[in-house]
């Protein structure tokens, strides 16, 4: 351990706020929207930028960063390739969880729910809107397979400009949303002495949200 004695000296301070029940929403999605706010209004860095973990029928974890773009009452909006491995997983199993880190305002939430497709009309709407590199770029990258070059997604690009040259690219059938329905969000709020704040919604059977306070 003691090559790595900088790695375990490390250790910041959160004070820079605390989380109370009487001050919190009782609908978590609104709660998330407050928070959201207070990112954008702190500058946070790719505030929508948050870790996604699929779980394989065998019981296998894996996590990766994808990008919120949407939040509806419904839930959390994300878009990929729909042969990726995360999507091959969701296929299997279609419960997942997500994370944001906000670590300019010392918060994490974490998200529990089912992931299900948005509809083709709604993956449209904004694939239309995403810049053409994009666009292309989604058509040329067969996301999660091995390849042998970087020169293959170069010479893929290059392919798809000319079949899709002066017209709009079309959305790809494999390349659309999901959408993650919560049944669990936790907030958590960095406080001194590592005695964090951490309220958690969980949905219950009648639908409404039961919110419970959390040991650190
Ligand atoms: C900041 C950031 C944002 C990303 N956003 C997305 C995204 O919105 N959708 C996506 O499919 N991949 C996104 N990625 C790439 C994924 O992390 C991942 O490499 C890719 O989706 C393949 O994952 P998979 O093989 O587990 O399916 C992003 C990566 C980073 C670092």
């Amino acid at each position: 351990m003691s090559e790595n004695n900088s790695i375990a000296a490390l250790r910041k301070i959160y004070q820079l706020k605390s989380l109370h029940e009487k001050d919190v929403n009782e609908d978590p999605v609104k709660q998330f929207e407050s928070w959201w706010q207070e990112a954008i209004n702190s500058q946070a860095e790719e505030p929508n930028a948050m870790t996604l973990a699929t779980c394989s029928a065998s019981g296998k974890p894996s996590a990766r960063i994808v990008l919120l773009k949407g939040i509806s009452e419904n839930g959390f909006v994300f878009f990929t390739n729909y042969k990726s491995r995360k999507a091959h997983e969701i296929k299997e199993n279609s419960f997942v969880a997500l994370v944001f880190f906000w670590k300019e305002l010392e918060r994490q939430i974490r998200i529990e729910g089912k992931v299900k497709k948005i509809s083709g009309k709604e993956s449209d709407e904004y694939f239309s809107v995403r810049p053409r590199e994009s666009q292309l770029g989604a058509w040329s990258s067969p996301q999660s397979t091995v390849i042998e070059s970087a020169d293959f997604l170069q010479e893929n690009m290059k392919k798809y400009n000319g079949l899709f040259h002066s017209k709009e690219v079309p959305r790809p059938d494999f390349w659309g949303g999901y959408m993650v329905e919560p049944n669990l969000i936790e907030f958590w709020q960095g406080k001194p002495g590592r005695l964090h704040d951490r309220l958690q919604y969980s949905l219950e059977k009648n639908g409404a949200w039961k919110l419970q306070r959390l040991a650190p």
